[in-house]
């Protein structure tokens, strides 16, 4: 059985929610234990993160909302990596980055780098981040037409965090996988990933 934690990245439109669930059914039916989770949380504090970006507050104030959301979902995360589970995550810490580094733009000289380090220390490391890469226009066409609308969706600022993951993926966590595909080709090779990686790692 295989245990580690797994993070789903990509813009809106890339498919992670969809790909997330396919791969805990699969892996499931291989025979292990998974525990399925997303950032912003279900809890209040993920709901307080939404409140937040909805009211509009400041890139800086919404940044502090993640990562407030965060340090709390990581005690969760760690609970059931103890009990030996996979545990995939629907965006993490690479999102701040990216989605917070686009936003940060003009308020803090080099924001991604500041975000990295407000997040040294305390974070959990994935064992592995799988890029769900699909072009801005792709991402945008698929949900221009979802009833909740955020205001981080329009192609100019997806096309900006698209740039921040590409220069994020180049770290060695990273698998990159073309999600212009269908799901289930997608899902598949996450998969493949998946044992690959986790089953390659030294034991803790
Ligand atoms: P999303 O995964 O789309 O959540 P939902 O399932 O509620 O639709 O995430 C909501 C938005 O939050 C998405 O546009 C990305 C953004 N986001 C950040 O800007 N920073 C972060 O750290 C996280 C986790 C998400």
């Amino acid at each position: 059985m295989l245990s580690g934690f797994v993070t789903f990245e990509g813009i809106d439109g890339s498919g992670k929610t969809t790909v997330s669930r396919l791969v805990k059914e699969r892996l499931r039916s291989q025979g292990h234990s998974v525990f399925l989770t997303s950032e912003p949380t279900r809890g209040w504090l993920g709901e307080t993160v939404r409140r937040g970006i909805e009211k509009g507050v400041s890139p800086l104030t919404e940044t502090f909302l993640f990562l407030a959301d965060r340090a709390a979902h990581i005690q969760e995360i760690r609970s059931h990596l103890e009990a030996g589970e996979i545990v995939l995550c629907d965006r993490y810490a690479d999102s701040t980055y990216a989605y917070q580094g686009a936003h940060l733009v003009g308020v803090l000289r080099d924001p991604i780098r500041f975000l990295q380090r407000a997040s040294e220390g305390w974070i959990l490391p994935p064992d592995l981040t799988i890029l769900l890469r699909v072009s801005p226009e792709v991402g945008f066409e698929r949900i221009k037409d979802r009833p909740h609308k955020i205001p981080f969706e329009d192609v100019a600022f997806l096309r900006r965090v698209a740039a921040n993951y590409d220069h994020l993926a180049k770290a060695r966590r990273f698998f990159v996988l073309d999600a212009a595909r269908p799901a289930e080709i997608v899902s598949d090779e996450a998969v493949a990933t998946i044992e690959r990686r986790l089953g390659s790692r030294s034991p803790s």
